[in-house]
């Protein structure tokens, strides 16, 4: 190895200080992210010290509830590292292999389908198709539906929605901030309010059955900030789809395999998708894996005869993210994960409505399905005082990222929501242990009572760090 070069022994010993990581992470990769999460004191690196709590530079231990909810073990749950780990030393099969048949690919793809039909017979002979990210799920199942009913070049998505950030799946993520450099998008994206069926029927009738392909939804938004329909949306959305010949792509990306106390949030809310995308905790926190499953007659249309290979990866499907997917949903199923995180969920959202009840200044709303948990802060400053519309949003920007410097310094590693400034998400490990958990809680709550309102979060801010947010966003 030339001296220049960093050796992944020195790594593994942990030969660089946390100061020499930061710096030569912000050299070669995506600075000012990183920038950003360092003024705040939140850029680590971290290491976990359980699979529930992370230890800082400083060796100040905090509950991990960050994660984007693709972490439903926690790090190196030890199920599944003894799983990887006999993987890695036993397995025979091939690491990628791609066109030929595997034992991995075929045992994941089974249960997925068999755990669908379970809950909707009407999937026995569905497919799987495997990719490397939720992005890359979402392109397939768009992919799918296109080529299922090609004339109809429109697809329905809804305000607030969350779909990923490569071109396809961006069109489709109606957010501003992520879309504007881009236009001209995808074209035929009709963008409705979520959990109005009214709207939607009248949408379908003025741009034509005919000319929709499909209507994409999240049964509950969650980087929207978790944000549930109405009762009777999807249920509705469903019967109108059906009625008009209209496919239903769930993305379940985030919601899926447990994280909303359902295995399936759709099927909780009476929806019975044609084509299904899952990721996140499908890797079990430790390898992307993306899943698009469509029933069969959908997926002939795409992936039929020579025209098998019109939509592939070669990273899809592989061996070590198979075996990772197999395991996890087994441990999911096994540890009874999907009713855990309804109990511990239904007991945390009662704690933080308690929690927000009382300092209803700071947290202004809270939200939650099972172990998918929001606070959504108040603004620092109402913004009928602040005239210009950038300024009201950066202001509630600050305050999202002062909300999740707050828990950081009470002791809970929280994540932001991507399409939703205020909103602070709590998604822990679905085994997390029932006393973490509550700590967890009393944490929020601690938080809250040393800021009980977003005015006194603003004004315990260092003017430091203030000023130095302040120059960062202006670089932009
Ligand atoms: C509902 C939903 N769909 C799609 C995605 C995109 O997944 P990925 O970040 O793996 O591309 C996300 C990610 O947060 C998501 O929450």
């Amino acid at each position: 190895m030339p001296p220049a070069l960093i050796r992944s022994q020195d790594v593994l010993e942990e030969l660089l200080s946390p100061g020499q990581v930061l710096e030569l992470d912000q050299e070669s990769g995506n600075r000012d992210l990183l920038r950003g999460v360092e003024i705040l004191g939140l850029a680590g690196p971290f290491r976990a010290v359980t699979p529930w709590e992370l230890e800082d530079p400083k060796g100040v231990r905090r509950i991990a509830a960050g994660g984007y909810a693709a972490a439903p073990f926690g790090e190196g749950y030890p199920k599944l590292r003894s799983f990887v780990a006999e993987l890695l030393a036993r397995n025979r099969e091939l690491s990628l292999p791609q066109q030929s048949a595997s034992p991995w690919r075929a045992a994941l793809s089974f249960n997925l389908v068999q755990l669908l039909s379970e809950l909707w017979p009407s999937h026995r002979s569905s497919r799987v198709f495997f990719s490397n990210s939720g992005a890359e799920a979402i392109e397939g199942a768009v992919k799918f539906a296109r080529a299922a009913r090609p004339r109809a070049t429109h697809l329905i998505n809804f305000q607030r929605g969350y779909h990923g950030k490569t071109f396809l799946p961006l069109s489709l993520t109606p957010n501003p901030e992520y879309q504007d450099l881009f236009r001209p998008l995808l074209p035929g994206v009709i963008t409705l309010p979520y959990g109005d069926a009214g709207r939607l029927e009248d949408a379908i009738r003025r741009v034509g059955p005919d000319r929709i392909a499909a209507v994409l939804v999240e049964p509950i938004q969650g980087e929207g900030g978790v944000i549930l329909p109405p009762p009777g949306f999807l249920r509705a959305l469903g019967n109108i789809c059906r009625r008009h010949g209209i496919l239903i792509i769930a993305d379940e990306i985030q919601t899926g395999l447990g994280r909303t106390g359902h295995l399936l949030e759709s099927h909780a809310q009476g929806l019975e998708p044609d084509i299904l995308t899952l990721a996140k905790p499908l890797g079990g926190g430790l390898v992307p894996v993306g899943a698009t499953i469509a029933r069969a007659e959908i997926f002939q249309k795409l992936l039929g005869g020579l025209s098998s290979k019109r939509h592939s990866n070669t990273f899809g499907g592989n061996t070590l993210a198979m075996a990772v997917g197999l395991r996890s949903l087994q441990i999911i199923v096994e540890e009874g994960l999907v009713q855990r995180s309804h109990q511990l969920g239904q007991h945390g959202l009662e704690r933080l409505q308690q929690i927000q009840r009382a300092y209803p200044a700071c947290i202004e709303e809270v939200r939650g399905a099972g172990m998918l948990l929001a606070l959504q802060f108040a603004p620092a400053i109402p913004p009928r005082a602040i005239p210009v519309e950038l300024a009201r949003e950066l202001s509630a920007e600050l305050i999202g990222l002062l909300g999740l410097r707050v828990l950081h310094l009470s002791g809970v590693q929280a994540n932001l929501s991507l399409s939703s400034k205020r909103t602070i998400r709590l998604t822990p490990a679905l085994t997390m242990p029932g006393e973490l958990f509550g700590a967890m809680l009393d944490r929020v709550g601690k938080a809250a009572e040393a800021y009980p309102s977003s005015a006194q979060i603003l004004a315990k801010t260092p003017k430091r760090l203030l000023g130095a947010l302040l120059k960062f966003a202006l670089e932009a």
